[in-house]
């Protein structure tokens, strides 16, 4: 534990998880996830990749971020929005992030994508519905047999940075030996836990035949946008997390994004711990 020292004078012993994930905008934790509950999931995946009448819902993406270049369009494919092994990994996880990282989350959506060989996610950042987000591997088959590396750029707060050829400049356009960024190899059972729109990420391209990832986004119950516009980012805007979208209510959460991206405050509206300088 690391005892810090909030501005507000309050002292407070937190984890050194806690401690990395407000001050450097993630943290890994390692073998977080059972290899049983892993496989259990994996399993669950490749029935429905298999099956004609469910893989239905498994639809092809072409750009995944917007302006990708050309030679990697296609290349992934998603399982529809909250498949229901990620649903309960999301579950799984909430009550464990909460105790180690010290937030109270709350669930938006979770996303479970196949990344086929040349695939590649293009530097950015995220929506508020993201604020406190999780990546992790199923299984991957890469030619090296290593981990295909996500990238973290989080040396400032990029909330709001929204001109991609200026991300791509800071970022993916930067040699490899010459990035000073994080490369984060994870293996099944390890989790990225960052602050989706404050760090920039991405991937580059895929060297193997394919890699099943799935990411799990929540956003935390003492923000300012949660405390105006939590019935909207609660559940991403559906009944439940166990429902599915509804185009009326996804329309009306993207307006509100617009809207609150809009605002000047916007930067201190998410993410916003206190702030606290080290004490040992
Ligand atoms: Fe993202």
């Amino acid at each position: 534990m690391i005892e810090v020292k909030y501005e507000n004078g309050l002292k407070k012993d937190i984890t050194k998880e806690s401690y990395q994930f407000k001050k450097e905008r993630y943290v890994v934790l390692r073998d977080i996830i059972p290899k049983d509950m892993i496989k259990f999931v994996y399993d669950c995946w490749l029935r429905w990749e298999k099956s004609d009448k469910l893989s239905q819902v498994i639809k092809p993406e072409e750009d995944i971020i917007f302006n990708s270049p050309e030679d990697t369009l296609n290349r992934s494919s998603a399982v529809f929005e909250n498949a229901p092994w990620s649903v309960a990994l999301q579950q799984y996880l909430k009550p464990k992030l909460e105790d180690i990282i010290d937030v109270e989350l709350i669930p938006t959506y979770a996303y479970t994508r196949k990344y086929e060989r040349n695939a590649f996610l293009k530097a950015h950042n995220d929506r508020p519905s993201c604020e406190f987000s999780v990546t992790l591997p199923i299984a991957y088959f890469t030619d090296d047999h290593k981990p295909w590396k996500i990238w973290v750029k989080n040396d400032k707060d990029y909330i709001g940075v929204k001109d991609d050829r200026y991300i791509s400049s800071i970022t993916q356009d930067i040699p490899i030996r010459e990035r000073k960024d994080i490369g984060v190899e994870l293996e099944p059972g390890d989790i990225l836990v960052y602050q989706g729109p404050n760090v920039l990420h991405w991937r580059d391209r895929l060297v193997g035949k394919h890699s099943y990832n799935i990411f799990l986004h929540y956003i935390t119950y003492n923000n300012d946008i949660y405390k105006k516009y939590g019935d909207i980012y609660k559940f991403d805007n559906r009944e439940s997390i166990y429902h599915d979208y509804e185009r009326s209510k996804e329309k009306q959460r993207e307006d509100t994004d617009s809207y609150v991206e809009s605002l000047p405050e916007y930067p201190q509206m998410i993410n916003n711990y206190l702030k606290f300088k080290r004490e040992v």
